[in-house]
């Protein structure tokens, strides 16, 4: 019963909202929708749908509910060393480079990438993308403030993926907050775009997705890596996260394996 009641409610929320969770991964989709049930104090499934029609502030909770936004810089910074070791003498080649982090919650691989990519030289022409549903997180993002205590933990990833001096190079701080510098902001667009019905960024160099297709059910997954591939140029480099994988997707016969372990696949050549 409860099962069908959440179908009906994601139903609703479609028509509603255009919010499509249908092809969100059930299990933990329904943890978080019980969760929500039982912090509103609310008797059943049903009076949660009537109260996500007919209340858009709660509608709001849902979605900030339905996005996990647990990030770091330089997360796996194994990655961020190939990127930087490998990836970056093949972004070299081009005079103007463009790179999309989908699923950027609150924007702590986009700066990584611009610290990384200003340290190789890439940073004045390259424009970086980051988008996330989440306006909050965007908002954070744009702000380019985080906690100071943090920064410890963040610096010595940033050494782990070869970082070439100190992570308070790039950043201001007061009290414990810290912000990230203009001469970073610049390069870096944070926008709105739903992974659930929005189109392709194109034209780009390189595409982040890591750890944003694990909530999604295969139907999603494949739809969403057919949009990254659609906006990737020729030879294009798609990054997931450690626990995503091409396998079994029906996207896999178009990108060959370019680094296994760090999760880097790139456009075949004869595409
Ligand atoms: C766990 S975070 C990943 C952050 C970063 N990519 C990383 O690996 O550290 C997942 C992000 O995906 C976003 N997300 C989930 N569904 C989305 C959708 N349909 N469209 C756009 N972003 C989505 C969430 O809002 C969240 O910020």
């Amino acid at each position: 019963m409860q099962h069908f009641e959440i179908t009906q409610l994601l139903e609703a929320i479609y028509f509603r909202y255009g919010y499509d969770f249908r092809h969100y991964a059930r299990a933990s989709l329904e943890r978080k929708v019980i969760n929500r049930l039982r912090l509103a104090k609310l008797v059943n499934i049903s009076a949660m749908t009537c109260k996500i029609l007919y209340e858009p502030s709660f509608f709001n909770l849902f979605l900030k509910d339905m996005s996990v936004t647990v990030t770091e810089m330089f997360r796996d910074p194994y990655v961020f060393k190939k990127i930087r070791t490998s990836v970056c003498q093949h972004l070299k080649t081009y005079s103007r480079v463009n790179i999309w982090h989908v699923g950027c919650a609150t924007g702590e691989e986009a700066y990584s990438m611009a610290i990384l990519l200003d340290e190789e030289g890439l940073l004045p022409r390259t424009r970086i993308y980051a988008t996330d549903y989440n306006n909050h997180s965007l908002e954070l993002a744009t702000r380019g403030n985080y906690k100071a205590d943090k920064m410890p933990q963040y610096n010595e990833n940033y050494l782990k993926s070869g970082g070439k001096s100190s992570l308070s190079h790039y950043y201001q701080q007061q009290g414990n907050i810290i912000n990230f510098d203009d001469s970073l902001k610049k390069y870096i667009t944070f926008a709105n775009h739903n992974l659930m019905k929005d189109q392709v960024f194109a034209q780009m160099h390189l595409v982040f997705c890591r750890n944003v297709l694990i909530y999604f059910d295969a139907t999603l997954q494949n739809s969403v890596l057919n949009l990254l591939k659609e906006s990737l140029i020729h030879r294009g480099f798609l990054i997931l996260g450690d626990k995503e994988s091409l396998d079994f997707s029906q996207q896999r016969e178009y990108f060959e394996n370019y680094a296994n372990k760090e999760r880097i696949y790139r456009l075949c050549a004869n595409l």
